[in-house]
């Protein structure tokens, strides 16, 4: 496994693979990797080749957001990246992605109006910008993002769409740790109280799918219950409880089959998302 750290670099050795016929994977990352980005990189092996970009993106953080004490360990990342038959993990200083006088941006509307995008202004216009930018370095014939940003694949989805920006994205389930915790780099902020708190994100999207699978249609009923449900641990502040299209991030009339349930919930400072698609 090599690491690369220069887009003219990178772009040589993918132009390389490109003559030989080489499919190239890509797994965008920020780093700190677990067992959810490692179910992207070994489902990205269908692929002859896989690239994997560790980037803490500082377009996507807002003022008072975690930026710098966004966890870090680029030695360990390379290990677990390397054992899941990596080929490149690209690892750009933010001056590479980021020239002094940038002044570009991918901007979308109405997908990012709802759920995060309205808790986190600006948080997609970073995401956006810097997907469309690894996309143009890599080059890759397939991308991989995790389902429990659901947000984030949907707009990344539009915005391959809407660009016409030639990549085929593939959105990879929820990894979940023994006792229903969604997989996130974050997590490592909770302390053991905080730990044991955060099983309420689990919870609540159970609680829902049992009242939807029970016949609840109504978003509303659904909802409520969720935050009543949140509400009764100390450590939690919800941010947001939404039934949405799971397309288009609108919020619905009636819950149906591929709607999103989607919620954001503080643990103490952490902030913790979670979800699922009602089958
Ligand atoms: O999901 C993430 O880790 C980031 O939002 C991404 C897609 C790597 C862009 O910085």
């Amino acid at each position: 496994m090599e690491t690369v750290t220069t887009v003219a670099e990178l772009r040589s050795i993918v132009k390389q693979w490109k003559k030989e016929g080489k499919s190239i994977g890509f797994v965008p990352t920020m780093g700190y990797l677990h067992e959810g980005h490692g179910s992207l990189i070994s489902r990205a092996r269908e692929n002859d080749r896989v690239v994997v970009s560790i980037f803490v993106n500082p377009m996507q953080f807002g003022e008072n957001e975690d930026f710098s004490s966004y966890p870090r360990d680029f030695e360990r990342d390379c290990r677990f990246c390397g054992s899941l038959g990596t080929d490149i993990v690209f690892h750009p200083d933010p001056s590479e992605i980021y020239a002094s006088d940038f002044c570009t941006f991918v901007d979308m509307s109405r997908l990012t109006e709802n759920l995060c995008g309205k808790s986190r202004p600006g948080h997609f216009r970073g995401v956006c910008t810097v997907v469309a930018k690894l996309l143009n370095i890599v080059n890759p014939d397939r991308a991989y993002f995790g389902e429990k940003d659901a947000q984030q694949l949907a707009v990344i989805k539009r915005m391959v769409r809407d660009l016409n920006i030639d990549v085929e994205i593939i959105g990879c389930p929820i990894v979940r740790e023994h006792d229903g915790l969604a997989k996130s780099s974050r997590n490592t902020y909770l302390n053991g109280d905080e730990r044991k708190a955060a099983l309420v994100l689990n919870k609540a999207l159970s609680y829902a799918e049992m009242l939807a699978k029970k016949g609840v249609t109504d978003p509303e009923t659904i909802t409520s219950a969720m935050i009543e449900l949140i509400k009764s641990e100390p450590l939690a502040k919800v941010d947001y409880v939404k039934a949405v299209n799971s397309i288009t991030m609108e919020d619905i009339e009636k819950i149906n089959p591929q709607t999103l349930i989607a919620i954001a919930v503080y643990i103490g400072k952490t902030r913790l998302i979670d979800n699922l698609i009602v089958r």
